[in-house]
């Protein structure tokens, strides 16, 4: 019904609240932080087992943010904690194809046949192959830093990838999520994006 009184109570819960026609927007402060998680962390709340969670490095911090998808017990870097829904969704729906990048250390150098199967497409299971940018290769020590861009967030996928291809995953660390890098924070520590980086980070998922 249509108020005149003022000092009139609503439930923005509960009350649909339009004003001229037009559905009242409730505006709760969005929040992003970027998280370098280090191995040996679990990206969930809570951990029934009482091993480090992301849980912890959320209750440390002022507002109440949830982790954007998931990154491996084994696998450290980026990781995106935010209260912003929208974006978690278009994040971690393969649909929206915003890129992850991680660098990965193989157990030994990958051959020019290995990079060109990763680049063509490698199945990892039912359903179409999982395509990969493979932007650099370096080696070390006789071993291989690879550095993969994939489209998707199959479960285990990157070292899967490499598994097909009969390469082992040593370490794996991701550096990006479309145009956020991890840059250099340190292990562990978490930083407030910038304006700029929230916008073009929205962008890519399709939304501004
Ligand atoms: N791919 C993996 O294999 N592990 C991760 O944690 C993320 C991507």
């Amino acid at each position: 019904h249509v108020i005149r009184e003022l000092g009139t109570r609503a439930d923005p819960r509960v009350d649909r609240i339009t004003v001229d026609g037009k559905p009242l927007k409730l505006q709760t402060a969005l929040h992003y932080v970027a998280f370098n998680k280090p191995v040996g962390v679990v990206t969930t709340l809570t951990d029934p087992e009482g091993r480090p969670c992301v849980g912890d490095v959320i209750a440390a911090l002022k507002h109440s943010l949830h982790p954007v998808g998931r990154l491996d017990y084994h696998t450290s870097g980026l990781l995106l904690l935010t209260n912003d829904g929208e974006l978690t969704a278009r994040l971690t729906h393969a649909r929206y194809g915003v890129p992850k990048t991680y660098a990965a250390k193989l157990d030994r150098s990958p051959t020019a046949e290995q990079l060109a199967r990763l680049r063509g497409g490698v199945k990892i299971e039912q359903g179409p192959a999982a395509r990969a940018r493979v932007r650099s290769t370096r080696t070390a020590d006789g071993k291989g830093w690879v550095t993969v861009t994939i489209y998707e967030g199959r479960n285990r996928q990157v070292r899967r990838m490499f598994e097909e291809l009969g390469l082992r995953v040593e370490k794996l660390r991701r550096v990006a999520i479309g145009p956020l890098s991890l840059g250099s924070l340190p292990t562990g520590a978490t930083r407030k994006l910038l304006t700029e980086e929230v916008t073009l980070l929205r962008r890519a998922a399709g939304l501004e």
